[in-house]
């Protein structure tokens, strides 16, 4: 591991590290996951915060891209080594990380953002859409105290269930990584292929008609489905936290392209940055 830097006065806990590629592999259609060598920010990060991604070795593109915690990894004397993200292949950025290989440099400034708040006794919903599940592997294990993020999960939650959703079976990505002991997995494609039928939010509303309904949700994923599920969570009176992905350019708080809107408590609206103030949001302060 390299040098090790403090984001000067903005963002109190992050640095900025140089890691290495240790595992890459694509695991669903467009969708990879890269492993990476960081056992000083493993030992930092809680589910949901994010890190700014960037390959020193490049000039284009320049700035780091935002990627979520799907998991930490442990070494073989159980001690944090790193961290394993999966994504998406969209652009310049996602194209360079799906050709990674072993060995190479990775640049990361984090861990950045809020993060979910620790679950309580609540039965909470995990409800993914794209590539939205990838914070809830970490949340799941959290919740399920698989393991420990420095957290005190002091009233577990009664029951967790993820509700995923994907275009089609070839975009499903980590079931495997989702099988874990007393996780509730249900899963929906558009076309039918895998699962249910139709969105996401659907698996939500039926899940209403159990006698096991959700108590509090956390979201992540594209906004008109965030905004569908915050929807479905208003009619029903169950608090919902929704995970933004909008775009970045500096992730620590100075440049102002990543603001949303918030309702303030006396009707008008302001801006909040998604970075700093965000990802993760109480839905009904959002202006989806
Ligand atoms: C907090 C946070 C966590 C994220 N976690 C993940 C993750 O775990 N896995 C993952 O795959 N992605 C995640 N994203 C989204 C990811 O940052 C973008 O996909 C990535 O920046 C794209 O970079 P690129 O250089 O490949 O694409 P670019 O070349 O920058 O863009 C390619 C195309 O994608 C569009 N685009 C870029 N970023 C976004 C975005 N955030 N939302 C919608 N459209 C976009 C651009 O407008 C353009 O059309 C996250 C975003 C945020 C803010
Ligand atoms: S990305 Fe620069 S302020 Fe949020």
């Amino acid at each position: 591991m390299e040098a090790c830097q403090s984001l000067v006065g903005m963002v109190p806990t992050a640095v900025q590290k140089l890691g290495r590629v240790r595992e890459v592999e694509q695991v669903a259609r467009g969708t990879y996951r890269v492993r990476v060598e960081c056992p000083e920010l493993a030992r930092q990060i809680i589910p949901g915060q994010f890190f700014m991604v960037r390959d020193p070795r490049v000039t284009d593109p320049l700035l780091g891209r935002p990627f979520a915690l799907l998991d930490t990894y442990e070494d073989s004397v159980g001690q944090p080594a790193g961290i394993d993200f999966g994504f998406v292949t969209v652009g310049k950025m996602t194209n360079l990380m799906a050709q990674w290989s072993v060995g190479d440099p990775v640049e990361l400034w984090g861990p950045l953002g809020n993060g979910f708040p620790v679950p309580d006794s609540r039965r909470l919903f995990l409800v993914a859409g794209g590539i939205g599940q990838t914070p809830f592997r970490a949340v799941a294990r959290e919740a399920l105290k698989l393991h420990s993020f420095g957290r005190n999960v002091t009233q577990p939650p009664s029951g967790v269930t993820l509700c995923y959703g994907a275009r089609t079976k070839e975009h499903l990505a980590f079931l495997d990584w989702f099988q874990l002991p007393n996780l509730n997995v249900q899963i929906s494609t558009d076309d039918g292929s895998f699962g249910r039928k139709g969105y996401v939010s659907q698996l939500l509303d039926a899940a209403y008609e159990t006698d096991a309904p959700p108590e509090a949700i956390y979201c992540c994923g594209p906004e008109p489905m965030m905004a569908a599920v915050a929807k479905v969570a208003a009619q029903r009176g169950t608090p919902c936290w929704l995970s933004l992905e909008t775009p970045m350019a500096c992730g620590f708080g100075i440049c102002f392209s990543c603001v949303t809107r918030v309702r303030m408590d006396d009707g008008s609206w302001d801006y909040r940055r998604t970075c700093v103030e965000g990802p993760i949001f109480e839905a009904e302060k959002l202006c989806l």
